[in-house]
C-alpha cells in the first residue's frame, strides 16, 4: 500500500478512536500507537509544552529525551516558528537533537489548541529524506484531529 493510502485508511481510525474520550494521555498514547503502527515509522510521539519547555509524552519506539528547550532542537525550532518542520538528513539540521543514533530523517508537528501551540508531534526515521509534503499534510490533518478531542 502507498503512504498515501495508508494515510486516508490512517485519519477515521483516529477519529474513532479519539472521538470524546476526555482522557489526554489515553488520547496521545493511542494516537502515536496507531500512527507508528499504520505507517511502520522508528520513533513516533508527543512531546507537550508545560512551563516553557517541551516535555516527553506518550510514544512508540526507543527510549527518548524528557525535556526539549524552546528553539532547541526539531521539535523546539518548530515550536518556535509554529510550523511543520520536515528535515531529510538530521545531520545537515543545527542543533538537532539525537536521542537514538539511528535516527536519519525527521518530521515534527506543532499541535494547535485555540490558536496555540500546546505540543508538538515527532516521528524518526532510520533512513535519510523519508517525509515529504504528503507527510506534512496528513500528519496536519491527525494533528486537527487529536487536538479537538483533547480537553
Ligand atoms: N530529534 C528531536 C529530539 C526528540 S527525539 O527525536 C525523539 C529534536 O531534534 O528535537
Amino acid at each position: 500500500m502507498k503512504k498515501k493510502e495508508k494515510y486516508e485508511q490512517m485519519l477515521p481510525q483516529l477519529k474513532a478512536l479519539t472521538d470524546g474520550v476526555n482522557n489526554n494521555t489515553g488520547a496521545l498514547a493511542n494516537a502515536a500507537a496507531l500512527i507508528h503502527e499504520t505507517m511502520g515509522f522508528f520513533w513516533t510521539g508527543f512531546y507537550l509544552v508545560k512551563d516553557n519547555v517541551l516535555h516527553l509524552g506518550p510514544f512508540q519506539g526507543p527510549v527518548a529525551c524528557y525535556t526539549i528547550p524552546y528553539g532547541k532542537g526539531v521539535c523546539g525550532a518548530a515550536w518556535k516558528e509554529s510550523k511543520t518542520l520536515v528535515v531529510k538528513d538530521v545531520e545537515e539540521f543545527p542543533g538537532h537533537i539525537a536521542c537514538s543514533s539511528l535516527s536519519r530523517s525527521e518530521i515534527v508537528v506543532p499541535i494547535f489548541k485555540a490558536d496555540k501551540i500546546i505540543g508538538v508531534l515527532d516521528i524518526d526515521s532510520t533512513e535519510t529524506g523519508t517525509f515529504d509534503e504528503t507527510d506534512s499534510d496528513y500528519l496536519e490533518k491527525a494533528m486537527d484531529i487529536l487536538s479537538r478531542n483533547l480537553v
